[in-house]
């Protein structure tokens, strides 16, 4: 049995994960405003530090793993919620949790991202640049240049922060080196409350009418079937990565913008990155 710290615990993917955890024998610790064992408000620092201290007090220090689903969608008006839950949310409860990562020994750490970092076009360099910089209010005032497109740019950049985080930081001896996988589920289009809010707004048009090439929206079930994946053994080998499961929509916009051909003009980097590597 393996003990599972979950955000977003109470609904849609999180839920989802939870259950499908529980159900396999392992014990979950949840987090959310509601309706689990730590009700903690992620968008606040006390609410942050307080889902960090009680999380460590049930699980005795030490953590197989953690799912960060807590999240808000594109809504207007909760552009500072946005960032404060997806970013931060993400960030600090991590940063908290790593010696009880470290401390398993070989634990795994799954943070949602959203195939909205990469299919948004004309998100705004700084706002992501602020928001990896620490400084919220900037990357919410930054995205919100454009007013209508406030809130999809600050949950894409949110997004595209919080996966850049990962990518930097999963690597590193701290974390890479301590025995933590951590890697990011980029979900598309899922049916959870998060999407049927999306379709009762006036976003409705857009969301039906965005390519899935596949057709109709995924379950929750199938995003939770990743997560358990992407905590188990099968993911010893993996940090850093980015897994996208979105029914086409990625690859239907962009086919080939991944694999991205690397420069000459990068071999000096790469070369400075190969000598300061620790072994
Ligand atoms: P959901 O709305 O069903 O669940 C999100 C959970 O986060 C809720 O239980 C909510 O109470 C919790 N939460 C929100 N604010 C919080 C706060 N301040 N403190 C503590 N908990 C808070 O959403 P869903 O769809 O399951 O989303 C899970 C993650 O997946 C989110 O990060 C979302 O951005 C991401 N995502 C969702 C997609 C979708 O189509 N549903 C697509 C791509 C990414």
């Amino acid at each position: 049995m393996a003990v599972y710290a979950v955000t977003g615990a109470a609904s849609g993917m999180g839920k989802a994960s939870a259950d499908r955890l529980r159900a396999a024998g392992h014990r979950v610790i949840g987090i959310d405003l509601k309706d689990t064992e730590i009700v903690a408000d992620l968008s606040t620092p006390q609410g942050r530090s307080e889902a960090v201290r009680a999380t460590l007090d049930r699980a005795d220090g030490r953590l197989d793993g953690a799912v960060l689903a807590a999240g808000l969608g594109p809504t207007p008006g909760k552009e500072k919620l946005i960032a404060q839950v997806n970013l931060l949310g993400v960030i600090d409860l991590l940063v908290g949790w790593r010696p009880a990562l470290a401390a398993a020994g070989n634990s795994k750490v799954v943070v949602f991202g959203s195939n909205s970092a990469t299919t948004t076009p004309g998100v705004p360099n700084s706002a992501v640049k602020a928001f990896l910089a620490g400084d919220t209010d900037k990357g919410v005032a930054r995205a919100g240049r454009i007013p209508a497109s406030g809130p999809a740019f600050t949950y894409a950049a949110s997004k595209i922060a919080v996966t850049r985080w990962v990518r930097r930081t999963a690597v590193t001896p701290r974390w890479a080196g301590s025995g933590i996988r951590m890697n990011v589920l980029a979900p598309g289009a899922i049916s959870t409350p998060l999407l049927d809010a999306q379709l009762e707004s006036p976003l409705k048009r857009a969301v039906e009418s965005f390519p899935v090439p596949v057709g109709g929206f995924g379950q929750a079930e199938q995003i939770a079937q990743w997560v358990e994946f992407m905590l188990s053994p099968a993911a010893d080998f993996m940090a850093g990565s980015v897994v996208v499961v979105d029914g086409g929509t990625e690859a239907y916009f962009r086919p080939d913008d991944w694999p991205v051909r690397v420069p000459f003009r990068a071999i000096p980097g790469y070369l400075r990155k190969m000598r300061s590597f620790a072994r």
